[in-house]
C-alpha cells in the first residue's frame, strides 16, 4: 500500500531561543527535520507533507529541497488541527499515512515501518514507549490489548498517571480514514487545544480499533531547548560511532571521533583521536586520519595518510597513498597518488599530479581578492620550501622549484625555476661583528 507521511512542524520552538526555526537546528551536521524525513523515506513513504507555520519559510525551503510538500497552519491550535490542515495536501492520496512530529532527530526508520505494521491488526496504530516523564500522555490500553484512550498527563486523574506506557505521538491509519476523523476534533479540553490524541475516539466509533506497537524510549526524544539539543546531539554521535566500529572503521577513542549523518568511513579506514567530520567526506578503506584532522566535503582514498592537524575543505580529493601531514590545509584540490604534502602548506584550487612532493611552507596563492585562479603541479615535481605559487600557473612534470621562489610563470617539465636574489658572503665578518659588539659592552 502506497505510504505518506504527515511531519508536524509548526511549534514556535521557543525555549530554543533562536531565531532559526526549531526543526532546522542541525544534529550530525543535518537540520532536526531531515532527520525525521531520512526516518520516513527509510520506511517507504513516497509522499512527505510538512506542516509549518506561517513564518516558517525556511521550514519550507528546506522540505522542499528535500522533495516534501508543505502547508502552513495558520494557527497553532494543536497537534489535531495541525495534522487535519495536511488533509488537502493529500486529498488525491490513496493509501496509508503516518503522523509524526519533526522534532524527534532520533526516530527511526523501524518504528515508524513498525506504526503501519501494527495497523493490520486494528485498522489505526499509535507508537508507545516506557517512561515516567511528565512531558508525556498516558497511552491506556483496553483488556484487549487495543488502545482504550490516550490522555495528556496535565488532564490525567491519579490512576492515569501512575501508568507508565507513554504516547510518542506517532499514529499510522488509512489516509482517506484518518482526515475524516481529524476533521471531527473539538477543543473541549484544559489547554482548548484539538488534540490528536482523540483521533482514535472517534476510529473507534467507527468500528476502527488502534493497535499499540512499542519502541524504544531512547529513540522517542523531542528537542525543546539548547541542552536537549546537546543531548540528541550526544545520542546522535553514540549511535554514527557504533555503526562504523561495526563496519569494520578502527577507532581508538570513538568518544573523540564526531560523525556527521551522511559520513561514509569504509572498513579498515583507521581514524584517530579527536577527528571531527563534517558533512560530505568519505574515507577509504585503508586510510588513515591521524589525530586533529578537520574534514568537510573531502574523499580520501586507500592508503593515504592524513594529518596529524590537517584540514580537509569541500573538494579535496586525497588520492591513494598520498600524504598530507601536519598543519597542512586541502581545498577544492586534487592531490595524486603518492604525492605528499608533509607540513605546513595551503593547497587551494590546485591540480596535483602523482608523486610529486609539496615542500613545507608552500602556498597556492589561488585568490586575488576577485577570483579564484588555478595552480596546476605535474607528476613527480618537487615544490621547494616556502614556496609561493601565484596562480594561475603551471609546474610543468618533474619541474623543481628552489626554496623560497616566488612563481608567477610557468614551468617547463624537468627544470628548475629559482626566484630569489643571490647570496652574498662576506669573510670574517662575523668575528669582526662580534669582537665590535663585546669591546661596546666592556667585556
Ligand atoms: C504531544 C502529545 C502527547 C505526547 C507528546 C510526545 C497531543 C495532544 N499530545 O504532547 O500525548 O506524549 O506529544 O512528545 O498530541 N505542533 C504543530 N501545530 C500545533 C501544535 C503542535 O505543528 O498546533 C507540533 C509542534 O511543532 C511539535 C509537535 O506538534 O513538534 C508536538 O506538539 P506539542 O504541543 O509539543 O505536544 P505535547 O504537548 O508535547
Ligand atoms: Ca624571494
Amino acid at each position: 500500500m502506497a505510504r505518506a507521511a504527515v511531519l508536524l512542524a509548526a511549534g514556535m520552538g521557543t525555549r530554543m531561543k533562536s531565531a532559526t526555526p526549531k526543526v532546522m537546528h542541525k544534529v550530525a551536521g543535518l537540520p532536526i527535520l531531515g532527520h525525521v524525513i531520512a526516518a520516513a523515506r527509510g520506511a517507504g513513504v513516497e509522499r512527505i507533507v510538512v506542516v509549518t507555520s506561517p513564518d516558517g519559510a525556511m521550514v519550507r525551503d528546506f522540505a522542499t529541497a528535500e522533495g516534501a510538500q508543505t502547508v502552513v497552519q495558520d494557527k497553532q491550535l494543536g497537534t489535531g488541527h495541525a495534522a487535519a490542515s495536511a488533509a488537502p495536501a493529500l486529498a488525491d492520496f490513496d493509501g496509508e499515512v503516518v503522523i509524526c512530529y519533526g522534532d524527534m532527530p532520533l526516530m527511526t526508520a523501524k518504528t515508524l515501518d513498525a506504526s503501519f505494521a501494527a495497523r493490520g491488526k486494528a485498522g489505526l496504530a499509535i507508537v508507545a514507549f516506557h517512561s515516567n516523564s511528565t512531558a508525556y500522555g498516558r497511552v491506556i490500553a483496553g483488556k484487549d490489548g487495543l488502545l482504550d484512550r490516550i490522555v495528556e498527563y496535565r488532564d490525567a486523574n491519579d490512576e492515569e498517571r501512575k501508568v507508565d506506557l507513554c504516547n510518542a505521538g506517532i499514529m499510522a491509519a488509512d489516509a482517506k480514514s484518518f482526515f475524516r476523523w481529524a476533521a471531527k476534533l473539538e477543543n473541549d479540553n484544559t489547554q482548548k487545544e484539538y488534540y490528536l490524541t482523540d483521533v482514535p475516539k472517534f476510529a473507534k466509533a467507527d468500528g476502527q480499533g488502534c493497535a499499540i506497537a512499542v519502541a524504544d524510549e531512547g529513540e522517542m526524544m523531542g528537542v525543546n531547548s539548547r541542552a536537549e539539543l546537546a543531548l540528541a546531539e550526544a545520542a546522535m554521535q553514540a549511535r554514527l560511532r557504533a555503526v562504523a566500529l561495526n563496519a569494520g572503521v578502527g577507532m581508538m577513542a570513538p568518544e573523540t571521533v564526531f560523525l556527521s549523518h551522511d559520513t561514509v568511513l569504509e572498513a579498515d579506514a583507521q581514524i584517530g583521536p579527536y577527528v571531527v567530520f563534517g558533512p560530505g567526506v568519505v574515507v577509504r578503506g585503508g586510510a588513515e586520519i591521524k589525530s586533529h584532522c578537520v574534514l568537510e566535503g573531502a574523499e580520501v582514498k586507500a592508503g593515504a595518510i592524513v594529518g596529524p592537524h590537517a584540514r580537509l575543505r569541500p573538494g579535496a580529493v586525497i588520492g591513494e597513498s598520498a600524504h598530507i601531514g601536519n598543519f597542512v590545509e586541502v581545498k577544492n584540490s586534487k592531490v595524486g597518488k603518492g604525492s605528499k604534502a608533509n607540513h605546513l602548506a595551503y593547497l587551494g584550487d590546485a591540480t596535483v599530479g602523482e608523486n610529486a612532493n609539496i615542500g613545507a611552507g608552500t602556498i597556492t596563492c589561488n585568490y586575488d581578492g576577485f577570483d579564484k585562479h588555478r595552480t596546476e603541479i605535474g607528476d613527480g615535481a618537487f615544490i621547494g620550501s616556502n614556496t609561493s605559487l601565484v596562480a594561475p600557473v603551471k609546474v610543468g612534470e618533474g619541474a623543481n622549484t628552489g626554496a623560497g621562489s616566488v612563481i608567477t610563470k610557468d614551468i617547463a617539465s624537468s627544470a628548475l625555476a629559482v626566484e630569489r636574489s643571490e647570496q652574498r658572503e662576506v669573510a670574517g665578518w662575523a668575528t669582526k661583528f662580534r669582537a665590535r659588539k663585546n669591546a661596546a659592552k666592556g667585556k
